[in-house]
């Protein structure tokens, strides 16, 4: 019988070799075999492009065309499929997208900020051509949650999804934890190993995570992105002590993510919180991410893994490519980006639930009846109320929890409390959340 002819290859062109870009090269030489077998056809890599040329990224790119400019690669007419490795929201990596759909070629990227920013966008440029845009590797590195929401839980609707989406938070968090460290000291540990850039504002400051979660919900809810309506915190204010407490307390503290679907509309936040050390999010350490997802018929969906790195995120961009060259293709966001129904932000201030709070007071009578009033003008009813030990005259810190309340009262209550004379340092709060 003859035997049926070879399908072609699905010809990739890659800008960026960094990181994740030289890991996919790495990947895709030494899976080829496997490749090959699961795609039905070969992925060749035909192009490639990034700012140096002379750098040694460990891979053999002498059968492969370079190109200086990203743009004149995504332009490449050979090229079927564009992968996006290089990062950020504007410049080369969204004109790169830009031009890749605009001339017809498939498009997988690993760019949580460009699609938190310009998802829904791109999104409906790319299924009005009949395109496929995969970003698997955009949200949790290696943990399949793109696919394991989108597809795996396609016949659920999902209320809330909440998440440890950044690995260098999580790691810091667990060694401030685990070493009674500080936050400073232990983010130069970090970055020296690589764990934290050089300029850590985007890990440290939840704007990564923020992305992130923009991407989960676009995709959990079937909205449009919405990366303008997240709340935004970030862990620079947990302290050494935070963690003593929140041990006493029953707490784990974590960088979460929370996404919820409530009858206000759509809540999207992410800033540090208090998780019960029974909650299997709480036992998450280190460079490890993790996503819990309430499904109305799946129930509880927990998924954890690697966040970043070569491999990891590498793995998550293959998978997408192996989709495209077996001709899988769902819309960007679940539903045909045309029809992802608006949604009305829920804003921070209807958040209701317990909250941390740690104060620095100066040690003399009628200090602690002053912070109550202030709680019960707003309607806070406090839960637990720490004092160690005293200190006449001098600071001492004291830490209160409260009962469920609203984020608006809370919030007066603070202020409140920030303004009297015997609170020397600003209050900290963290929220307490009861998953
Ligand atoms: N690293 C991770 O673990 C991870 C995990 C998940 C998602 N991501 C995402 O994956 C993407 C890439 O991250 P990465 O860590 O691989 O970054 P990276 O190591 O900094 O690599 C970026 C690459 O882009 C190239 N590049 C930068 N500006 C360019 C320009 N103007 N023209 C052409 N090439 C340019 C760089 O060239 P040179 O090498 O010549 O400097 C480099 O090869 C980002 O969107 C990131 O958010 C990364």
């Amino acid at each position: 019988m003859p035997q049926a002819p070879k399908a072609a290859p699905l010809k990739i062109a890659v800008a960026g070799l960094g990181t994740v870009g030289a890991g996919v090269l790495k990947l895709l030489a030494a899976q080829g075999a496997l490749i090959e077998q699961r795609c039905g056809r070969r992925i060749e890599v035909v192009a490639v492009s990034a700012r140096s040329r002379g750098k040694d990224r460990g891979v053999d790119l002498s059968a492969v065309r370079w190109y200086d400019d990203p743009v004149a690669l995504a332009a490449d007419p050979d090229a079927d499929l564009v992968v996006e490795l290089i990062g950020g929201s504007e410049g080369p990596a969204r004109d790169t997208v830009a031009t890749a759909l605009e001339t017809g070629k498939h498009v997988v990227t690993a760019n949580k900020a460009l699609l938190a920013v310009h998802g829904t966008e791109i999104a409906l440029k790319a299924e009005g051509k009949g395109l496929t845009v995969a970003f698997e590797a955009a949200v949790a590195g290696g943990i399949p949650i793109i696919k394991g929401l989108r597809e795996g839980l396609a016949g659920n609707r999902v209320t809330e999804i909440h998440g440890i989406l950044n690995g260098t938070c999580n790691y810091i968090l667990t060694e401030m934890r685990t070493t009674g460290r500080d936050f400073a000291d232990v983010l130069a540990d970090a970055q020296a190993l690589g764990y934290a850039e050089a300029d850590p504002s985007f890990d440290i400051d939840g704007v990564d995570a923020a992305h992130k979660l923009a991407v989960l919900a676009s995709v959990a809810f079937g909205t449009p992105v919405d990366f303008g309506s997240v709340h935004i915190e970030g862990i620079r204010h947990v302290s050494a002590v935070d963690f003593d407490y929140a041990d006493q307390l029953g707490f784990r503290i974590k960088l979460l993510g929370i996404a919820r679907r409530t009858d206000a509309g759509i809540e999207q936040r992410v800033h540090p919180c208090m998780v019960p050390k029974s909650a299997p999010i709480a036992s998450v350490d280190g460079v490890f991410n993790a996503v819990v997802a309430q499904a109305d018929f799946a129930d509880r969906v927990l998924f954890v893994g690697r966040g970043a790195g070569a491999g990891p995120t590498a793995s998550a961009v293959v998978a997408d490519l192996i989709d495209v060259a077996r001709g899988r293709s769902t819309p960007t966001f679940g539903v045909p980006a045309g029809a992802l129904g608006a949604a009305t932000p829920s804003p921070m201030e209807s958040r209701r639930g317990s909250y941390y709070v740690r104060l620095m007071v100066v040690d003399r009578p009628g200090v602690i009846a002053d912070i109550a009033a202030a709680m019960r003008d707003q309607n806070v009813s406090m839960e637990q109320f720490l004092q160690r030990g005293r200190s006449p005259g001098e600071a001492v810190p004291v830490v209160l929890t409260t009962h469920d309340t609203d984020e608006a009262a809370m919030q007066k209550a603070l202020a409140t409390i920030a303004a009297q004379d015997t609170v020397v340092e600003p209050p900290r709060m963290i929220r307490i959340e009861q998953f």
